[in-house]
């Protein structure tokens, strides 16, 4: 079973329907910087029966309450306290943020996940000014700056459009947490010391965290695998949700076999 707290507090969790099957994996989904858990609906649904799909709300976003982090170490804190709150060992998938948050605890805590899925990620991610800077001065233009990068160009525009309101509604100050969590993040001299099998997922047309951020991370963690999806952008488990879930789903049958 999935906890439903982190050190008392309860979490945003989203599920899919039907039990939990101890003898099936346990895919944990962590979204990126002002993102929730509910945008892994698509990829959570194709992947039920295959595992226990979960996704999880980072503090402040979602519906998990309380002020949200300004350095991936704390939210990486907190995603400890969140699994040594059960026994579940999962995979995490962790986009963007979420995988500087799982490289963070996969180097603190190993012992607490199974394996790792880094989408659209990398080992240092410097932020533009003109997004950093944008959010405090301007946050309803920079909003639409962020999605207007976030996809690959031809992706549907009524999926930019979603996105662009699913992030108007995280808090500004939470998203501007994100972001210089983001900025300051670098551990580009430590991927050596990754100790978990590792997946590397990038979209050819990422502009966020470009293909060279993929290449960068599956050269330097020990075992770990690159795989390009193309046509799409930073975005890989909204643009491209069946192909996501199928290497997924892949890497989780290696994983077990
Ligand atoms: N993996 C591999 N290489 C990386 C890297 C990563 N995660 N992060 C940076 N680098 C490389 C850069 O490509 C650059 O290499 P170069 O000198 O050969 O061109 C070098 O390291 C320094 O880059 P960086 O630390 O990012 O500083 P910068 O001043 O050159 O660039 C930005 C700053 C913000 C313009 C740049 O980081 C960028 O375009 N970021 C992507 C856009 C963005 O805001 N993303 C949000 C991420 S959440």
């Amino acid at each position: 079973m999935w906890p439903q707290q982190a050190s008392g507090q309860p979490v945003g969790l989203v599920l899919e329907e039907g039990e939990f099957d101890p003898n099936l994996p346990s895919l944990l989904c962590l979204h990126g910087s002002g993102g929730r858990a509910r945008e892994f609906g698509p990829l959570l649904r194709g992947l039920a029966g295959r595992c226990n799909p979960a996704a999880l709300d980072l503090p402040g976003h979602g519906d998990t309450p309380g002020p949200g982090c300004q350095r991936v170490e704390d939210y990486a804190a907190w995603l400890a306290a969140y699994l040594e709150a059960g026994a579940v060992r999962p995979v995490l998938l962790g986009h963007s943020l979420g995988g500087a948050i799982g490289l963070t605890l996969a180097l603190q805590r190993p012992e607490l996940l199974r394996g790792l899925i880094l989408e659209g990620s990398g080992a240092r991610l410097r932020v533009m000014p003109a997004i950093l800077e944008g959010l405090a001065q301007d946050f309803a233009s920079t909003v639409k700056l962020v999605a207007s990068a976030v996809m690959a160009p031809e992706a549907p525009q009524d999926l930019k459009a979603k996105f662009e309101q699913d992030l108007g509604r995280t808090s500004p100050q939470v998203i501007l947490g994100d972001f210089t969590a983001c900025d300051r993040f670098d551990l580009m001299e430590r991927l050596g010391q990754v100790a978990l099998p590792c997946l590397v997922l990038v979209g050819d047309q990422d502009r966020l965290t470009p293909l060279k951020y993929g290449r960068f991370l599956a050269e330097g963690i020990p075992g770990a695998n690159l795989l390009v999806i193309e046509g799409a952008g930073h975005m890989l488990h909204w643009e491209k949700p069946e192909q996501t879930g199928q290497i997924v789903a892949s890497f989780l049958a290696q994983l077990a076999g």
